[in-house]
């Protein structure tokens, strides 16, 4: 603790355990963890001399920034030290003429949307954790969220990063050349590493270009099947298509049970999409086109203004606040290829069910990009039958166990469904260079051993 409290500072070492537990659970409830203190340093020095000091004493230091991450990755093992983001903040420094910024770790994805709006820009990544998440964690779990089809994932937005590495080193490179082919892409591997390789301080990202006239429509199907084929159709045809984010109607109606919201629709519908066309000019006109060439659209609500285009996202954004608050769910995450999206989505329900016959499942996600989250509530947080028959399922359709919320604590066990014993060995290879003491994370993303 001395050593701690030399790194940061002692207002910055916290160790009263009233005030550590508030850093040991994660967002759904399900993951409680134990550590023995949470440090929040303020500079990529300070960050440095954490690290030496865990490396020293033989301590786990597990990264965290918003905790709002879905697969227990930020939730510290017993005796473990956190390191909160919170002060690694800074306004982000935006290259207006460049269409870049430096941002900090700590700095929260909304943060970094209104610098990159006031320069004129955007930032590609979004989704409804904006207010809380961090960039940090964003990059260190390679966040997805609802704009993928149109600006790819963390990973295509992130240029550098400057990070301290499990050995105490500290790598920075937040030039920002667009073509720099200079060795391994060090922010490549840092992406989606979940805090196991190193912490990352900042990090340089490109802005997409901004694009405020915007048009949303939520669409009614009476099949999911025709749902998941509008998906793909608009994706395909709407060159300005932003989103296209898919709900069945038991998850519209839970929200609006739980958020006390009217329906969206006087009639319900097995299935609903919403979809978003955004430009630089109005696209209500070609979204109504693609639209009216879409299969199975049995009922439809459009909305231009700010204040209606938020009321019908709030349908989609509310789902993992609804579905919390039946009990801390079971939340998977998985990518399937585009002809099986469908398929899956009529048999896992039944998957579920025959291990766990009385659980709920609930089926949402980004479609257009073959994401879907597939919830299960009403099962023990520690029942892993149900996650057992989805990721088989998964598995056996060619899809990822993982889309974008990372593996975490969750879903180490099935690892193996994803990659090889060879990729698990030159991860493991990874590991040892940048974290030879095996301080960063243990328990997360790689089976231990
Ligand atoms: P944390 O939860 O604090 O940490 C996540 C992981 O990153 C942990 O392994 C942690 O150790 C590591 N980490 C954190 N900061 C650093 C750092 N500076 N250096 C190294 N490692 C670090 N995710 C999506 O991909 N798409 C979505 O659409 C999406 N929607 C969400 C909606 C809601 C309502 C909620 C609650 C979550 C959602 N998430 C989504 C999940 C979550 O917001 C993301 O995973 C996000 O990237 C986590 O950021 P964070 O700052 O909260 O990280
Ligand atoms: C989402 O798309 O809403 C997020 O990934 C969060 C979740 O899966 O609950
Ligand atoms: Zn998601």
């Amino acid at each position: 603790l001395p050593d701690l409290a030399d790194a940061v500072g002692s207002p910055n070492l916290l160790t009263d355990p009233d005030v550590v537990a508030g850093y040991c659970v994660d967002w759904t409830g399900r993951f409680h963890g134990g550590a023995a203190a949470v440090v929040r340093p303020a500079s990529t020095d300070e960050v440095a001399a954490v690290v030496a000091a865990c490396r020293r004493h033989g301590l786990a230091l597990v990264p965290q920034g918003g905790n709002t991450g879905l697969v227990g990755g930020s939730v510290p093992g017993e005796g473990a030290v956190v390191l909160a983001t919170t002060r690694l903040t800074a306004p982000a420094d935006v290259d207006a003429a460049g269409g870049q910024a430096t941002v900090r770790a700590g700095t929260t994805v909304a943060a970094l949307h209104a610098a990159a709006t006031a320069a004129g820009w955007d930032y590609g990544v979004d989704f409804a954790a904006r207010d809380s998440a961090t960039v940090g964690g964003t990059i260190a779990t390679n966040a997805g969220g609802v704009r993928v089809l149109r600006h790819g994932d963390t990973r295509a937005q992130v240029l550098g990063v400057e990070a301290v590495l499990g050995d105490g080193s500290v790598v920075s490179h937040l030039g920002g050349l667009l073509k720099d082919n200079t060795g391994y892409h060090l922010p490549s591997l840092l992406c989606g590493s979940e805090g196991t390789l190193g912490v990352v301080t900042a990090a340089r990202v490109r802005l997409v270009a901004a694009a405020p006239a915007r048009a949303v429509a939520l669409l009614g199907f009476a099949a999911m099947e025709d749902a998941v084929t509008a998906a793909l159709a608009l994706h395909r045809d709407l060159p300005v298509l932003d989103a296209a984010e898919l709900m069945t109607g038991a998850g519209i109606d839970l929200v609006c049970r739980v958020l006390d919201l009217a329906p969206p629709f006087a009639a319900r519908h097995a299935a609903v999409l919403l979809v978003e066309a955004a430009a630089t000019g109005d696209p209500t006109a070609v979204l109504a086109e693609a639209v009216s060439g879409v299969e199975g659209v049995v009922d439809a609500a459009v909305a231009t203004d700010g204040p209606r285009r938020a009321a019908l996202w709030r349908y989609r954004e509310s789902h993992t606040e609804a579905i919390n608050h039946l009990g801390p769910p079971h939340k998977l995450d998985v990518t399937l290829p585009s002809a099986a999206l469908a398929p899956f989505l009529a048999e896992v329900p039944a998957v579920v069910r025959r291990v766990v016959p009385g659980a709920d499942v609930w089926l949402f996600g980004h479609a257009a990009d073959g994401n879907i989250h597939v919830n299960v509530t009403g099962v023990a947080p520690d029942d892993e039958a149900a996650d057992d028959a989805v990721l088989d399922l998964v598995a056996a359709h060619g899809g990822s166990i993982s889309a974008e919320h990372g593996i975490g604590r969750a879903k180490v066990r099935w690892l193996h469904l994803n990659r090889s014993a060879a990729e698990i060995a030159a991860f493991r290879a990874i590991k040892r260079a940048l974290d030879p003491d095996g301080i960063l994370n243990p328990g997360v993303l790689l089976p231990e051993g």
